[in-house]
């Protein structure tokens, strides 16, 4: 069993440096893993959305809603540091006026890092989500729900900024294929999430 990210984390370690990071991208299947989630999945998480570094949405045309260390220790002391599939859900504080629309308090398809983002040399782990949906607004601050699905790839170290864009959007194609099957699209209907006409 390779360490957990938590494991990593409370040792001071990182993940082997550089691993072969050309040879995977490659040969990167368009869809991974089984035809219904296994064990540790499906793994729920939820917390307010804070701040990151901001570089996601500026630098890489893929803004990440960060989740707080307390929201995410139920993944990463059972999961490897890497990239990941699931749904995802923002939920507007109750009572009070929100940018956000219908739309963008759905239950949604998105890609989540677990990592020290190796490209960006972070000094701490982090979980950050990418919901794959065009928001018109920020929602820092607001409570964000999530259920993991399965594993894509581990984080790598990219040689340049294109690369590690052109993997992103790799990835956000993979967790649509893998999303499509039965058994995984239940989750989006799954009763951890506030279901429409609840909101
Ligand atoms: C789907 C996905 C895959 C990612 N893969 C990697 C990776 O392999 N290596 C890496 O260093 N960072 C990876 N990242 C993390 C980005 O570097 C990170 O989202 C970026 O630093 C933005 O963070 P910020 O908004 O906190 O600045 C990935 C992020 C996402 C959403």
């Amino acid at each position: 069993m390779p360490p957990t990210a938590l494991e990593e984390a409370q040792r001071g370690s990182r993940p082997p440096a550089k691993l072969r990071t050309e040879e995977f991208r490659l040969g990167r299947p368009e869809i991974v893993g089984p035809d219904a989630p296994e064990p540790p999945f499906p793994i729920a998480l939820e917390g307010k959305v804070q701040r990151g570094f901001g570089r996601g949405g500026k630098d890489l045309g893929c803004p990440t809603a960060n989740l707080p260390d307390e929201s995410t220790t139920a993944m990463s002391s059972v999961t490897k540091t890497g990239i990941y599939y699931g749904y995802a859900q923002v939920i507007p504080p109750k009572d009070e006026p929100t940018q956000l629309r219908r739309v963008d308090t759905k239950v949604l398809p998105m890609v989540m890092s677990l990592g020290w983002n190796e490209f960006y040399k972070n000094k701490r782990l982090t979980a950050e989500i990418h919901i794959m949906h065009k928001f018109e607004s920020d929602f820092y601050g607001y409570e964000m729900k999530a259920i993991v699905l399965g594993y894509i790839r581990p984080e790598f170290d990219y040689i340049s900024r294109e690369a590690l864009i052109e993997d992103i959007e790799f990835d956000k194609r993979v967790a649509l294929n893998c999303l499509q099957r039965p058994a995984y699209q239940e989750y989006s209907k799954d009763p951890f999430f506030v279901l429409d006409g609840n909101l």
